[in-house]
């Protein structure tokens, strides 16, 4: 049965056709991970497919409602420091959530945050390309993230939209992350807001209705999807590559994340409490749900094409492609039609795994000149890209409208 009918059934309404309409999208497989996993080590395990945010969704569904978006973004846009007081002028209830919703949560460990820095800082250039190509590229093999993205206001100018999400990345790894005068705390409310506006404005979005099989967007399960995609999928690249990581950095790059989950709005009960439960989770609710959409297949293209206007000779779609082949493997790089590359595949296959134990000060196994001269000058591309972009004074704003396309 299509979308269309299956909405028909629900708006319908009705005891019999809703309970049918119910059963037709309640997920296939119940949800089995175990909050025994989760940080708290304890939760209701309540399905958090069908959970949102019961916290941030009101608050901005009414400010929408209202149209005092727009002058709340205006305030917004000079709150930017963790310890930063927030504007005057906000409306009583907004600014109620977002001071319960700024605080750290008492299991925030700043030891386990200094060591964080220490992961970040010895491998920060080339997780900037994981979090790009691992990461930035699973997004669009994640159906339900894809098509939010391509029908929401972001789909309509990706290359801004991706500065904004790589401005999370860069924060969550700059030294003072979750420190008063860090960025993170900040950039994760705004987002949770985004998100919250998106709940609320893709379902007026006809193609999103007639494409997306949930009725609202971003559930608790879907961001932690999204999640698995970002440390969990660098974890596992680090991995696949033999970087060797202290135990106290691996942990300390978990936590960072963990406490990014929570201030996302994520009920501690779904966050992992160490790699062994993350991985466990992303088994169960991020590889099993990879696949193409038509909206991811654009997506991808776009974000593939995004260097081609930069003088910069080694961001080249083929090359940009060839990496994203190579992270996420080739059954993913065939769903998103990017073609084999004669140079770079092998290239990447035979020598990048040694380039970087070089790189991380190991043994020389015979890593061929040219090719170490041909990463570092990717790496170093890529960082003046990257660093270029997100120099800039980035803002994320809560969205007021659908993609007009
Ligand atoms: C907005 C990060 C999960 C869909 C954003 C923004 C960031 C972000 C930084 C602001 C960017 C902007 O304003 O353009 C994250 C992170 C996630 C996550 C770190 C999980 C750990 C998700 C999921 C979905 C989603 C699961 C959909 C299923 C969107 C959409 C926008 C957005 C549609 C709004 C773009 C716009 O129209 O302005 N997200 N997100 N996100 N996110 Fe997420």
């Amino acid at each position: 049965m299509d979308n269309f009918n299956r909405r028909n059934m629900l708006k319908a309404g009705g005891v019999a056709g809703a309970a049918g309409a119910i059963a037709l999208i309640a997920p296939s497989t119940p949800w089995t991970w175990s909050p025994a996993g989760s940080v708290p080590g304890t939760g209701s395990g309540a399905d958090p497919r069908g959970a949102w945010d019961y916290e941030a969704d009101p608050v901005v569904a009414g400010l929408l409602d209202r149209g005092e978006v727009p002058r709340v973004n205006e305030l917004l846009k000079h709150w930017t420091k963790n310890s930063q007081p927030l504007p005057a002028g906000l409306p009583a209830e907004l600014r109620d959530f977002m001071e319960h919703a700024r605080q750290l949560p008492s299991w925030a460990d700043q030891g386990k945050l200094a060591s964080a820095v220490n992961f970040n800082q010895k491998r920060g250039t080339y997780l900037g390309v994981l979090y790009g190509f691992a990461s930035g590229m699973m997004s669009t093999v994640i159906p339900k993230e894809a098509r939010a993205v391509y029908y929401s206001k972001g789909g309509a100018d990706m290359k801004d939209r991706i500065t904004k999400t790589a401005k999370l990345g860069y924060d969550i790894g700059s030294l003072n992350a979750y420190q008063p005068d860090g960025e993170m705390v900040v950039t994760c409310v705004k987002t949770r807001l985004a998100h919250a506006a998106v709940r609320h404005l893709l379902p007026q979005s006809p193609h999103w209705v007639n494409s997306a099989p949930e009725d609202i967007p971003i559930s608790q399960a879907d961001i932690m999807v999204t999640w698995h995609s970002l440390p969990t999928t660098v974890m596992r690249n680090l991995k696949k590559w033999n970087v060797r990581i202290a135990p106290d950095e691996s942990e300390g790059f978990l936590h960072s994340w963990q406490l990014a989950a929570h201030l996302l709005g994520v009920e501690d009960q779904y966050i992992p409490a160490s790699w062994n439960e993350a991985d466990s989770q992303a088994k169960q609710v991020l590889d099993p749900i990879l696949a193409p959409t038509p909206e991811g297949i654009k997506l991808a293209d776009i974000l593939l094409s995004l260097g081609m206007n930069l003088d910069l000779t080694l961001l080249t779609r083929p090359i940009l492609g060839a990496l994203t082949r190579f992270m996420l493997g080739n059954e993913v790089a065939d769903w998103l039609r990017i073609p084999t590359e004669p140079v770079w595949t092998p290239l990447l296959e035979t020598a990048w795994g040694p380039y970087l134990i070089v790189r991380e000060g190991g043994l020389d196994l015979g890593v061929p000149e040219e090719a170490y001269w041909l990463f570092d000058e990717f790496l170093r591309q890529f960082v003046l890209f990257y660093m270029s972009e997100i120099r800039m004074p980035i803002n994320i704003s809560i969205p007021v409208i659908n993609n007009p396309n």
